[in-house]
């Protein structure tokens, strides 16, 4: 997934305020550690997050794409981003935060993978440091059978893309279509996006499982909740 819309990523979520996402994570760091001064960032994407955190904390990135790290690389100068696994990395290091953003997690697909996902993150806290995942929908809030459709238009991109929602093996099942078009000419392909539906029993189990004490927030940076694993147990 995101190999083919890398080089569009920016683009396709231009709607996402990353500016406001990461003051309200700033917030939520503060008010639970407000000693932080180090995150490392999992499934960072095009480093969009880290741009902005990096005033104020040292970061580090790591992404599975390597054609969605290259962009983070030229946004983030001088940052260490990481090619890696979320399920499987070591680091060799520990930070205050871990965070997992924008629903990456469900990524992962498997409750299996969950589980070696959070203990690989919560591996790399220091004590007190704090895991933040954004989680995707579960089984329950899933939207099936529904036809989404975005609109990207700028005068040298113009980009429409679409997708059905369906349910498959306990996973969200997204087929994207995009169509993209610039001055030297129109594109179209598809993408297929598998995202596991865990419920809330799944996450704070993984994280306790970790041995982080779960907190939530309803809100979270994007309207789908966030929780906070403290790692004092
Ligand atoms: C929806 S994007 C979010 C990116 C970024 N966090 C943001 O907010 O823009 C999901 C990200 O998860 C990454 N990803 C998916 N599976 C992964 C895995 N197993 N390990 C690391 N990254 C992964 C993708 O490459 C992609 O960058």
């Amino acid at each position: 997934m995101f190999v083919k819309s890398a080089k569009f990523y920016d683009a396709l979520y231009h709607f996402k305020d990353y500016k406001k996402a990461s003051e309200r994570l700033t917030e939520i760091i503060s008010n639970f550690n407000p000693g932080a001064v180090s995150i490392l960032d999992t499934a960072c994407g095009t480093g969009k997050h880290i741009e902005i955190l990096k005033s104020r904390y040292e970061c580090e990135g790591l992404d599975i794409n390597k054609e969605l790290l290259d962009i983070a690389c030229q946004r983030c100068p001088g940052i260490v981003f990481h090619e890696s696994d979320m399920t499987e990395f070591n680091l060799r290091k520990e930070f205050d935060v871990v965070t997992c953003l924008f629903s990456s997690i469900a990524y992962v697909k498997t409750y299996e993978n969950l589980v070696k996902a959070v203990a690989t993150m919560a591996d790399h806290l220091k004590e007190n440091g704090l895991l933040i995942i954004e989680p995707w929908f579960s089984k329950e809030t899933y939207f099936v059978n529904t036809i989404t459709a975005n609109h990207y238009d700028e005068k040298d991109m113009k980009i429409a893309w679409m997708y059905n929602s369906i349910m498959k093996d306990e996973m969200s099942v997204l087929d994207i279509h995009y169509l993209a078009g610039t001055p030297e000419g129109v594109i179209h392909f598809n993408e297929l996006h598998e995202l596991g539906l865990f419920d809330d029993a799944q996450y704070r189990k993984a994280m306790t499982d970790a041995g982080l004490e779960v907190h939530y927030d309803k809100e979270g940076l994007f309207g789908r909740g966030m929780y906070i694993g403290i790692n004092n147990l």
